[in-house]
């Protein structure tokens, strides 16, 4: 069936259909491979673009400049304090400046509802680089990786472990009933995800042939997994969390023994990164002299290990972001 995604916008995975988000896919991989042998096309020559961040980040800022630079477009960083967004002005007027004078609105923040006004009223794309909600552009890059480790998607068994209600396991779980994996959230209840998001996940995947499980229980919850997906234990603005999310999630650490006890040898490892893997940030040597732990959401030893695509997955948010530019401007 023909479909055109020019002039949508891309906030949620929800949004989407198996075969739109299938053909993202594949452009990221076909617009990846022309970066790699020198044939890239300049397909958003003379647009404009701003980025705007109300929180801090490296990846997916950096993803959307190279992918604006690759395809001849221009990307004006718009950070917190900038602009007069939220303080001096509406997040709709806001939407209604921008509209006039840009082709394409990435937002990273807080508050869900603010990518969607401006999606309402800007008139133009609106990509969300994270909200407190959704984390979609990162999924797409997870399952490219997956793609290109695994060959296949579709009926991949993947085991998200941690914190089973922020963004990333939002969107990893809309993502999956979507493209038919066997999904599975590991966490103690009282981080479960919405039972609100988990029946819809569940109705979708009831077209796809997807599974949902979310369980406390690890034994089942990783066994024979693919993929062993863990994130942050606290998201950035839940800081005031640390000492609770460490006492409910210090159990959930990806190590070793989860590898092996996954059953499965060629088992990837797979994080949307920063992670706390070692001492070698501020906020890592901060919570070792504070609870003494030296690693936390994933051992050192994983990390640096065969299993981890990492590093794949954070280049790959380079390409996935331009697709998805690519296709909706
Ligand atoms: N994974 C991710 O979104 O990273 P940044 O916070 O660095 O953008
Ligand atoms: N859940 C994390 C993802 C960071 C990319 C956060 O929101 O901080």
């Amino acid at each position: 069936m023909p479909f055109n995604l020019k002039g949508r916008s891309f906030l949620t995975l929800k949004d989407y259909t198996p075969q739109e988000i299938g053909y993202l896919l594949d452009l990221s991989a076909e617009l990846k491979k022309a970066k790699y042998i020198g044939t890239e096309t300049k397909n958003l020559q003379g647009k404009n673009i701003a980025l705007i961040f109300e929180k801090p980040s490296t990846r997916t800022r950096c993803a959307f400049m190279v992918a604006c630079n690759d395809q001849g477009a221009h990307a004006e960083y718009l950070g917190k304090g900038d602009i007069q967004l939220g303080k001096k002005e509406s997040v709709e007027d806001t939407a209604k400046v921008l509209g006039r004078m840009f082709d394409g609105i990435e937002f990273r923040g807080f508050e869900h509802s603010t990518v969607e006004i401006l999606a309402q009223h800007s008139g133009v794309p609106v990509w969300n680089g994270l909200t407190d909600l959704y984390h979609p552009t990162q999924v797409l890059a997870d399952f490219l990786t997956i793609k290109e480790r695994k060959g296949y998607l579709k009926g991949i068994s993947f085991a998200y472990v941690g914190d089973g209600r922020n963004n990333v396991a939002n969107s990893l779980m809309i993502g999956s009933a979507k493209m038919g994996l066997d999904f599975r959230i590991v966490s103690p209840k009282e981080l479960f995800p919405s039972e609100e998001l988990v029946a819809y996940c569940r109705n979708e995947a009831a077209a796809t042939g997807a599974s949902v499980t979310i369980t406390d229980d690890m034994g089942s919850g990783i066994k024979g997994c693919d993929v062993l997906y863990t994130d942050v234990w606290v998201s950035m603005g839940e800081e005031e969390f640390f000492e609770e999310r460490i006492n409910l999630l210090k159990d959930y650490q990806v190590n070793m023994d989860m590898i092996r006890a996954t059953g499965k040898e060629d088992c990837i490892f797979l994080h949307c990164l920063p992670a706390f893997h070692d001492t070698n940030t501020a906020l890592g040597m901060e919570v070792f002299e504070k609870y003494g732990l030296k690693e936390m959401e994933v051992s050192d030893e994983v990390f640096r290990s065969k299993h981890s695509a990492v590093f794949d997955e954070a280049e790959n948010r380079v390409h996935t972001i331009k697709a998805v530019m690519v296709a909706t401007l």
